[in-house]
C-alpha cells in the first residue's frame, strides 16, 4: 500500500523524522520557498498536517488541502488551528496535552525565580569581573510571597503545587471555580492582580482571552509586582507591557511567549527588568519525545482507523 502524504508545518527533531519518513510521504511547508507553488504542487494529495502550537493551521492552509482528513498539534494549545474550519469538514484535530504539564510548570518557576533573584543579571556580573570589584544588588524573594494564577487548567494547578511547595499564598482567576482545587477563585482579575505580589500567566490562547493582561492588570500589580507568562503571547497586551516595564509600573517579567514570535518586539532585548525564553517551556529531551510519540500515535491512530488517542475534534 501506498504512504500516506502529510504536510509537515514547522520542523521536529530528527528522532520524529525518521520515524514520519518511515511511515508517511513527508512535505516539508517550512522548507519550501514559495508556500502557495508548493501547496499548489503537492496539497492535492494530502491527507493530514502535523504542525506544532504556535504554527496551528490556518482557514488558508486547510483550505488548500481538499483532502485533508487529520491535524496532529505537537503541543497543547491549538488555538492556532481554525478549528471552526476543521469541524466543518469533519477534520479532526489531535493535541498533546498533560505530557508536557510538569515541564511547562518547571519553566514557569524557573522565570519567576531567575527575575525575582536576578539571575541572569547575576551571571553576567561574576563572568565580567564585577564580584569583588561592585555590590551585587539584593533580589527578591520568592519564597512565601502572593502568587496569582491566570488560568488553573492541568499546568496552572501545576504551577501551583510547586508555588505551594515555596510556601507561597496562592489565588486564581478562571472563567469557572475549580471544585477540585483549595486555591481561593478570585473573578475579579484586576482584583487579583492588586492582590498578587506575582502573577503567572497559563491560559490557553485565542480569541476569548486575547489581551485579558491588559493595562488596567498591570497597573493593580504595581511597582513591586513580577509578571510571568508560559501562555500564548496574545493574552497580554505587549504595549502595555513594554510600556509598564519601561517606566517601571511593574517590576519585572519574565517571558516565555510573544506576540509575534520568534521576531519579538525589539524593545524587550533594551529592558533590563525582563527574563526572555524562545517559547521553549516544553523543550527538554524528555517532553519533545513524548509529544512527538502523541503526534505519531494519533497519526497512526486516524490512519488505522481507530481511536485517536488525545482528540480535541
Ligand atoms: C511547544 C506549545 O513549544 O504546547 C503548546 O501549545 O506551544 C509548546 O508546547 C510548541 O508546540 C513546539 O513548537
Amino acid at each position: 500500500m501506498s504512504k500516506p502524504e502529510i504536510l509537515l508545518a514547522g520542523a521536529y527533531p530528527e528522532w520524529d523524522m525518521v520515524e514520519l519518513e518511515g511511515r508517511y510521504v513527508v512535505h516539508k511547508l517550512y522548507e519550501a520557498s514559495d508556500r502557495t507553488a508548493f501547496l499548489n504542487e503537492v496539497g492535492s494529495n494530502i491527507r493530514a498536517i502535523a504542525t506544532r502550537g504556535e504554527l496551528g493551521a490556518s482557514l488558508e492552509l486547510m483550505q488548500s488541502l481538499p483532502k485533508l482528513e487529520v491535524v496532529s498539534v505537537y503541543g497543547v494549545g491549538t488555538d492556532a488551528v481554525n478549528l471552526d474550519h476543521a469541524r466543518e469538514r469533519g477534520i479532526r484535530v489531535t493535541n498533546t496535552p498533560d505530557v508536557l504539564t510538569d515541564d511547562v510548570a518547571d519553566i514557569a518557576l524557573g522565570l519567576l525565580l531567575a527575575t525575582a533573584r536576578l539571575m541572569p543579571q547575576a551571571d553576567v556580573f561574576v563572568r565580567s569581573g564585577q564580584w569583588g570589584k561592585a555590590v551585587m544588588p539584593l533580589v527578591t524573594r520568592v519564597t512565601g510571597k502572593r502568587l496569582g494564577i491566570v488560568g488553573m487548567g492541568r499546568i496552572g494547578q501545576a504551577i501551583a503545587s510547586r508555588a505551594a511547595a515555596f510556601n507561597c499564598d496562592i489565588r486564581y482567576f478562571s472563567r469557572n471555580p475549580q471544585p477540585q482545587v483549595s486555591y481561593d477563585h478570585e473573578r475579579d482579575l484586576v482584583a487579583l492582580a492588586e492582590w498578587s505580589e506575582f502573577l503567572v500567566v497559563i491560559v490557553p490562547g485565542g480569541e476569548a482571552t486575547r489581551n485579558i493582561i491588559d493595562a488596567d492588570v498591570l497597573e493593580a500589580l504595581g511597582p513591586d509586582g513580577i509578571l510571568v507568562n508560559v501562555s500564548r503571547g496574545s493574552t497580554v497586551d505587549e504595549e502595555a507591557l513594554i510600556a509598564a516595564l519601561q517606566k517601571r509600573s511593574i517590576k519585572a517579567a519574565g517571558l516565555d511567549v510573544f506576540y509575534n514570535e520568534p521576531k519579538i518586539d525589539p524593545r524587550f532585548l533594551e529592558l533590563d527588568n525582563v527574563v526572555l525564553q524562545p517559547h521553549h517551556g516544553s523543550g527538554t529531551v524528555e517532553t519533545r519525545k513524548a509529544m512527538g510519540q502523541l503526534v505519531r500515535d494519533n497519526l497512526a491512530a486516524h490512519f488505522s482507523g481507530d481511536t485517536l488517542p488525545t482528540p480535541v475534534v
